[in-house]
């Protein structure tokens, strides 16, 4: 078990912005920071503000640091990862309150207005993990046809 989970965008508009650099100095530095068993880095689908990237989100809190370079990630690690402040700065000023509080995504202006269905766990959950989708309910319309349902009920739903 993690207690924080490092999100970065591997799609194609954060990994031509550098995005593949920013994982590779995250892992060497939480490596060098002696933090890789608490700390789990994972590259995610694309998150929808391509112009933004390279992004990151840190979870729990959900932190959306843009346009991360790679020497931006020592002070993410010493700062936000061991010491649990984020380095504002660094946060997407959208996400960011008057009184340095951090706000989630969903409460900005680009996401506000949308409603993710099919991409809905995009950038929450690890993309590799099958666990996690089944975790957030992946599968369950499936499992519901296949154990509540006759077939005549599949097919008028
Ligand atoms: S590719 Fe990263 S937000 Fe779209």
């Amino acid at each position: 078990m993690y207690r924080c989970h490092v999100m970065i965008c591997g799609g194609t508009g954060c990994t031509s912005s550098g995005s593949d650099k920013v994982a590779k100095a995250f892992e060497t530095q939480i490596m060098a920071a002696d933090l890789e068993n608490e700390v789990k880095v994972i590259r995610t689908g694309c998150f929808g503000l391509c112009a933004l990237g390279p992004i990151v989100v840190v979870y729990p809190e959900g932190s959306f640091y843009s346009m991360v370079k790679p020497e931006d990630v020592p002070e993410i690690v010493s700062e936000h990862l061991l010491k649990g402040r984020p380095v504002t700065r660094l946060l997407y000023d959208e996400t960011v309150t008057e009184d340095n509080a951090v706000k989630s995504l969903e409460q900005t202006s680009f996401y506000n207005k949308q409603k993710r269905v099919a991409l809905r766990n995009c950038g929450v959950i690890n993309p590799e993990s099958i666990e996690e989708y089944i975790g957030f309910d992946g599968y369950a319309a499936l499992g519901k046809a296949l154990t509540e349902m006759t077939p005549d009920g599949v097919i008028q739903t």
